[in-house]
């Protein structure tokens, strides 16, 4: 039986992978170690809050003496300690990082050093069970992409926001502590996730969010910009399968082959919803252009071939079939959205995006 740490558990990613793994391995331990920001919400685990092979620690991945403690097992005397790894803990939202980067480079660069410093400390090349370290990154750390072309693993990294630049730092920490101590990790990255959780800063739930409450649907520049979006049930089962087949060293794209304008996204919302909801009048006379985000990527696309050929995995959710499941969700958890948009996070979204 393993146990894994989950780091970043009640985010939006984090959160699914908990459930998909918990759901998968009912044997297995699962521990979700999650600082509880403003994108962290323990609402998205109350249906395994229960579950007697889940322990749940409020604290962050920069508190190295924590971190000991649950890997000297005394947290709880019960639990073992981890074998596994999973980090997706971070501060993920560009915007954000564009106004200001340090939390950025406090978690994401710093928290993953003293978390790999953690685990190199417990983790001794005779144990018995596999140990990975299965570090959670993006496709944004390869940069823009012109009209043409996809990111394979080969690219070179060359961010270009803050946020990319840390999860690029992040992932060169991880790749040097493979090369240096032979500590075994794996670095995944993937392209734009949606799916149920999200939270609704980020463009998917954003403008679920704006059209239910009929507010602007604010899009960057002239909306041209493309992503590949990945529905997160799958990106889990890809994690799944990095993490228990993938090998050392090794870094995995994960993508959907699903790449859209920000605006087609964004008038294909429109139209599921104004049908579910009978709307008179089209949603599409919310969108407001507003000013381009400052070195706003062009074009992300991902090459996934590297993950297919060698572990077997594909995304299964069609984008036709994810985005209405994805949007369904939104309408019957209205108030998981109320909740998570109140307080300090309405006065951000009154101030930046209204
Ligand atoms: N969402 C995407 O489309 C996407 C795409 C590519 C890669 N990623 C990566 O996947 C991971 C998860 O992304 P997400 O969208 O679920 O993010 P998220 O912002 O929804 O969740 C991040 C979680 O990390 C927690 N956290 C933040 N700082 C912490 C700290 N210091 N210690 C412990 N917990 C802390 C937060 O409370 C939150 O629960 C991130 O590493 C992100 O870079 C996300």
């Amino acid at each position: 039986m393993n146990t894994i740490l989950v780091t970043g558990g009640a985010g939006f990613i984090g959160s699914n992978f908990v459930k998909y793994y918990l759901n998968k391995y009912p044997s297995d331990t699962l521990i979700n170690l999650d600082d509880l920001t403003y994108a962290g919400n323990l609402e998205n685990l109350k249906d395994i809050e229960n579950n007697a092979n889940y322990h749940f620690i409020k604290g962050s991945i920069c508190d190295k003496e924590l971190l000991r403690k649950i890997f000297k097992t005394e947290i709880k005397t019960t639990l073992e300690a981890p074998n596994l790894v999973a980090h997706f803990a971070a501060e993920s939202h560009v915007d954000r990082s564009i106004k200001d980067s340090s939390p950025f480079i406090q978690t994401n660069v710093v928290g993953t050093q003293i978390l790999l410093d953690t685990v190199r400390e417990f983790w001794s090349t005779t144990s018995k069970k596999r140990n990975c370290f299965l570090h959670v990154s993006t496709d944004e750390v390869y940069g823009s992409l012109g009209k043409t072309g996809l990111f394979t693993e080969n690219n070179q990294i060359k961010p270009n926001s803050p946020y990319s630049a840390s999860k690029a730092s992040s992932d060169l920490l991880v790749r040097a502590y493979y090369k240096t101590f032979n500590l075994p990790v794996i670095t995944t990255r993937c392209s734009n996730n949606y799916g149920p959780y999200q939270f609704p800063e980020k463009l998917i739930p954003l403008i679920i969010n704006n059209i239910i409450n009929k507010k602007p649907l604010p899009i960057y520049g002239q909306g041209l910009n493309i992503r590949d979006w990945l529905f997160v049930l799958d990106h889990c089962a890809a994690l799944d399968t990095a993490i228990k087949q993938g090998k050392f060293g090794e870094v995995y794209n994960i993508g959907g082959n699903n790449e859209w304008t920000n605006i087609d996204i964004v008038k294909l919302i429109c139209k599921i919803m104004d049908e579910k909801l009978g709307n008179k009048t089209s949603s599409t006379q919310l969108i407001n252009y507003v000013t381009d985000r400052p070195g706003h990527d062009l074009r992300y696309a991902i090459d996934a071939t590297k993950i297919k050929n060698e572990l077997g995995w594909e995304p299964e959710h069609t984008f036709e079939k994810g985005i209405v499941a994805t949007i369904d969700w939104y309408l019957e958890n209205q108030v998981w959205l109320q909740e998570v948009t109140s307080g300090e996070y309405q006065k951000y979204y009154n101030k930046h995006y209204l």
